[in-house]
């Protein structure tokens, strides 16, 4: 892979950066060598404080803790929105583009102003207090911004749940923020298709007594059922609201927000995010790392429901105050010319997607993108796994015209904003890496003996120092932050994720190597699904591992023991199938399903992932040593009869 060739930024780009190669340089060992002093310059510089900070960091990552700013006191939306009032409120903020080709909308800061002021209004009125956590379960609409930023004026804590995830995962969420509000959408609209989200919401809640109120916007009008104690609408309910309301002043290190992300065991976690350190570092990446230029369109295709939402359509643009467009569909409705129909129409200038979309789009041919225009793009960005050459040569020449960088960005919900990613306009692009870390991220790589590997190598990625969008908490089990990132490798943040460096010094991400699967640049835990499996009444023991697949990056291959006196049959296979839609959401149907009359096990009874990897993968010759399992015939067994060859 290191005869990779470099990809030169064009000169065009280079003079224009906001970041050239010195300014990197210069600027990373600032923020390495005295961070105190960068990132006050910076936080100062980006944001604005009602009360100013007089301490920047404190950090002990053994025990998980940092504190960014702690002193300093102010408001996310003031910074999203009131402070651009003077010199852009009529400019566009939120430029919205429905699934329907012909729906669009464009929202100027002052329109947000009001909208965001309103629905904060309504939530006091409707009791939520600072502190309080409200969740959102929504379509992608202007509206799930707002709920987003009426939570920030008012100093609640989001906890926006994806609209893809099923009542039983609502419900887990919903119970475990002890959220008492829901906000969502009679239905959201996706490829023509129509997905019933308060349906589900009523689902849920008939698990959650303690949640009195249901906010719901009306987006394709259909008939729902109504609680009328509970439900109310979300048009008629804000416009009777005041349009405007003052900011909540909150702590650097009061949270914003709680997102929800698989682990390698048990149910995802929820994942807690603070105000200041985490504001800071969306906006900064968004500028540096997309060479944001005043009045320009950024594209995101990520939906709010992820991190990626979360930091690149609504707060990093917004608190820079770009225009950021929020689009309801997918990439291939009407047909697999929409995101650059959308581009041509909107004018966008950076564009930022995920690899599976982009191969999935470079399946469809070259027609369907080389029919439009496309001159408005600057620049092009991924995220989600790691992107392969032959996608990343299609999106950059074919997509890219050639003009255009691509920055591979690599981050996680928990690091809350990018971590290692080219600065365009600084150094030399290889395809597939994604290059060196953003400013104060000290990245490491570390052997089998947790020792730190120098210059060139392969290891685990950890993190060396804090950063301040660095996760804060799971909710409601600090201890388990503590195990799942500190423990591993003390005194550092491990990531989860196979790395290796190359003499540059780039970066090149191999995958997660932990029992965390990767579906389409979705995360989910093979305990999840696994658990998922086992509700079926059939069912003895599952155990689900990832493949090599060529569109979603990994499928989902599960082996399934069945209990004794049940036979295997396709109806039983399409159940699980469902049952894991049902209990997840559709992004966790398996790929394949291998009837196993046994699982590989150690004598002590744990089932070897390792050996289940390797056959799901088809790479026989690389098994391994099979002799300290209990019974070495099950895995002959599972090879004749494996699904993948
Ligand atoms: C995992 C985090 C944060 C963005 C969306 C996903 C993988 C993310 C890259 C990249 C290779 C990547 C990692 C990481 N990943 N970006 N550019 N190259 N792998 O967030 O759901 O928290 O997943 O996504 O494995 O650990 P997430």
């Amino acid at each position: 892979m290191s005869e990779v060739h470099t990809r030169p930024i064009p000169a065009a780009f280079i003079e224009n950066a906001l970041i050239g190669a010195d300014d990197y340089e210069r600027m990373y060992r600032q923020s390495v060598e005295n961070p105190e002093a960068f990132w006050a310059q910076q936080a100062k510089d980006f944001l604005h404080w009602d009360q100013p900070f007089t301490r920047v960091f404190h950090e002990d990552l053994s025990r998980g803790d940092t504190a960014w700013f702690a002193d300093g006191a102010l408001n996310v939306t003031v910074n999203c929105i009131d402070r651009h009032l003077a010199n852009r409120a009529d400019q566009t903020a939120i430029l919205w583009e429905g699934d329907d080709p012909a729906d669009n909308q464009a929202i100027s800061y002052r329109t947000l102003y009001e909208k965001v002021c309103r629905l904060a209004n309504l939530l006091k009125a409707q009791g939520v207090k600072k502190g309080d956590r409200v969740c959102i379960y929504m379509p992608m609409i202007p509206e799930a911004a707002y709920a987003m930023l009426a939570c920030a004026r008012i100093g609640a804590v989001h906890s926006v749940v994806f609209g893809g995830f099923s009542p039983a995962s609502l419900k887990d969420r919903i119970l475990d923020a002890d959220c008492r509000l829901v906000i969502t959408a009679d239905e959201g609209v996706r490829g023509g298709k129509h997905i019933p989200l308060k349906a589900n919401v009523d689902r849920a809640l008939t698990d959650c007594p303690e949640v009195r109120r249901v906010i719901v916007v009306k987006r394709t009008g259909v008939p729902v059922d109504w609680d009328s104690k509970r439900d109310i609408w979300y048009a008629e309910s804000v416009a009777g609201m005041d349009s405007e309301c003052a900011p909540e002043i909150v702590h650097a290190e009061d949270p914003l927000f709680i997102l929800y992300t698989s682990g390698s065991t048990g149910k995802p976690k929820g994942v807690m995010h603070t105000t200041a350190g985490y504001l800071l570092m969306a906006t900064m990446t968004f500028k540096y790392v997309f060479d944001y230029k005043e009045g320009e369109v950024f594209w995101c295709t990520a939906d709010v429901g992820w991190i990626t939402g979360h930091s690149y359509i609504v707060y990093g643009p917004l608190c820079a105050g770009a225009s950021t467009l929020m689009f309801e569909g997918v990439p291939t409705y009407p047909d697999a010319s929409r995101f650059w129909q959308v581009v041509d129409k909107h004018k966008v200038n950076a564009f930022y997607t995920a690899p599976t979309a982009i191969r999935a789009l470079m399946g469809a041919g070259d027609d369907f993108v080389t029919k439009t225009d496309r001159s408005s793009l600057r620049l092009l960005g991924t995220v989600g796994e790691p992107i392969n050459p032959e996608a990343w040569e299609w999106y950059y020449t074919v997509v890219g015209d050639a003009r255009c960088p691509i920055v591979d960005t690599w981050w996680q919900t928990e690091t809350g904003a990018h971590m290692i990613s080219p600065l365009p306009g600084a150094m030399a692009l290889k395809p597939g890496s994604a290059a060196r870390p953003f400013f104060g991220v000290q990245p490491a790589l570390l052997d089998g003996d947790g020792k730190e590997i120098e210059g060139q190598g392969e290891g685990s990625l950890v993190i060396k120092r804090s950063w301040p969008s660095m996760i804060r908490g799971i909710y409601g089990d600090r201890q388990r932050m503590i195990d799942t990132y500190f423990s591993t490798y003390p005194g550092y943040y491990f990531t989860g994720d196979g790395a290796r460096r190359d003499g540059d010094g780039y970066y090149w991400i191999t995958g997660r190597i932990d029992d965390v699967l990767n579906v389409s640049g979705h995360r989910l835990g093979t305990a999840e699904v696994e658990s998922a499996l086992v509700l079926h009444e059939d069912t003895a023991e599952a155990a689900v591992v990832g493949y090599p697949h060529p569109v979603k990056g990994q499928g989902i291959y599960a082996f399934v023991t069945l209990k004794s006196g049940h036979a295997p049959s396709e109806a039983l296979r399409r159940a699980l199938i469902d049952l894991c839609a049902t209990e997840i959401g559709p992004i966790a149907k398996p790929d394949i399903i291998q009837w196993a009359p046994g699982l590989p096990k150690t004598r002590s009874g744990k089932i070897m992932r390792r050996i289940l990897r390797k056959i799901a993968c088809n790479a026989l010759d690389s098994l391994g040593d099979t002799s300290t399992l209990a019974d070495p015939s099950v895995v002959d067994e599972l090879i004749a009869h494996r699904e993948n060859r």
